[in-house]
């Protein structure tokens, strides 16, 4: 595997004329008919909002119902909010010039947007939620390969190059059985921004299963019976102090340095951790009991959206599911922060995030999202096959049912509406009463 040298790539770059550019970073910019000043788009003066209803225990979550440009200029005055969100997932339109129907088939969104609209609309939304984020915040935006790579020269744009993190490629559903001449699509995408190089991250990590971790930590100590693997005990970079000096007479390889310095290293050895190969070259080991699991890289093949009747779901299209957000929430948030998601759908982000201890807001602008996150809230969610009326069969009844499901009845938030639109949602609020 071929590892290249960091280099201060950013930091020199020379221009078409071949003069030295100012900007650390390569201005790569992207343009389009309509694009506005940034200025212009938070000078955006949003409509009043009203409180509806607020459960009995104080808490900071909201859900808003109006267009997130207008809650979201509304929240930019707002201090305790402005600049404190530790985590923004988001999941928008991706520009399919499609109309979406729940499984009830009820009316949900349109997703009709494309170019430089679509673009425009986004950026417009981006602007706002990079002044919601706190400095140590992250961002995440869940897209497909229509617009993901569009969107990425925008985040570039905003947030710097520089606090890009991954491109996330997830695997969203089962190979298809596709029709046309091209190769089945089975993958959308998440970016990872943070605000800052100081971000909040918990590592998130997989178990190791039984077939795995005899392939990777293949040795088993004696002694102990401790499983173990071997790795190099040097890195790569000259040093010219003690980790760069001979140990027990030998002299990392060329172009290295020992890990550690040779008193550490003596530590290690007395300790049985380090194996000597029969040529004498030293090898650190690493147990599989002192492991917490497999890191999880950038490619996400375990968080599919419902794909069996056992799941259980809400019935709002594009629904994503919770494993996911929770995996989200958990790398990149701790208990008590506040989490966004601004195209909120059927609650997918506010549920996960009330169960795993976080405060949240929520902005969606479709009746049929409010309906459905008020419902998710007081009675949780269905099975797949309950939108079907029939039974999974029993091959399906015993697949793993979801890592993560929302078990409590969620009522400590406020619900609070743009005063423009509050009336659509008289007779939501006269149903939820009769939940
Ligand atoms: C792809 S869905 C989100 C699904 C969600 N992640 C889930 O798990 O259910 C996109 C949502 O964005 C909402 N939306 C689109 N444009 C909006 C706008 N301008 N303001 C507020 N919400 C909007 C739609 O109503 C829709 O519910």
């Amino acid at each position: 595997m071929a590892t290249g040298e960091e280099k201060n790539k950013w930091n020199s770059t020379i221009d078409q004329n071949g003069a030295q550019s100012d900007n650390p970073f390569f201005e790569v910019t992207i343009t389009y008919p309509g694009k506005k000043n940034t200025q212009t788009i938070l000078s955006h003066e949003p409509p009043p909002v009203q409180r509806l209803w607020h459960g009995a225990h104080a808490n900071h979550s909201k859900l808003f119902y109006g267009d997130n440009l207008d809650i979201l200029a509304h929240l930019a005055n707002d201090s305790a909010i402005k600049g404190q969100v530790r985590l923004i997932y988001i999941d928008p339109p991706f520009a399919t010039n499609k109309v979406f129907k729940s499984r009830a088939r009820k009316d949900a969104y349109q997703d009709l947007l494309e170019g430089a609209a679509y673009l425009e609309f986004m950026r417009e939304r981006l602007v706002f939620l990079y002044e919601m984020l706190a400095e140590d915040g992250s961002i995440y935006i869940h897209l497909d390969g229509n617009m993901a790579f569009h969107v990425k020269l925008l985040m570039d744009e905003l947030f710097g190059r520089s606090n890009f993190r991954n491109f996330i490629t997830r695997r969203k559903c089962n190979p298809k059985n596709y029709t046309r001449n091209q190769y089945g699509n089975i993958s959308d995408y998440i970016l990872f921004y943070t605000k800052s190089a100081n971000y909040v991250w918990n590592r998130p990590h997989q178990n190791w299963t039984d077939k795995r971790s005899v392939e990777e930590y293949s040795y088993i100590e004696k002694a102990t019976g401790r499983r173990y693997k071997k790795v190099p005990i040097h890195a790569p970079g000259e040093r010219n102090g003690a980790t760069g000096q001979p140990w027990r007479d030998k002299l990392p390889p060329p172009g290295k340095h020992w890990q550690y310095p040779p008193e550490t290293l003596e530590q290690m050895d007395a300790r049985g951790e380090i194996y000597w190969s029969p040529t004498g070259n030293p090898r650190r080991k690493i147990y599989l009991d002192e492991s917490k699991g497999i890191p999880i890289q950038d490619i996400w093949l375990d968080v599919k959206d419902a794909h069996n009747q056992n799941i259980k779901i809400t019935g709002y299209p594009t629904e994503k599911p919770a494993e996911l957000l929770q995996r989200i929430i958990e790398a990149s948030s701790n208990p008590g922060d506040l989490v966004l998601d601004c195209f909120a759908g059927s609650g997918t982000t506010l549920g996960v995030a009330s169960e795993l201890k976080r405060a949240w807001i929520g902005i969606d602008n479709s009746l049929e999202a409010i309906t459905t996150i008020l419902q998710r809230f007081s009675k949780g969610l269905e099975r797949m096959g309950d939108f079907v009326n029939t039974l999974p069969p029993k091959h399906l009844q015993q697949k793993a049912l979801p890592l993560f499901q929302e078990t409590d009845v969620i009522n400590d938030f406020e619900l609070w509406a743009s005063d423009n639109i509050k009336e659509n949602l008289a007779s939501v609020l006269a149903d939820w009463s009769q939940m």
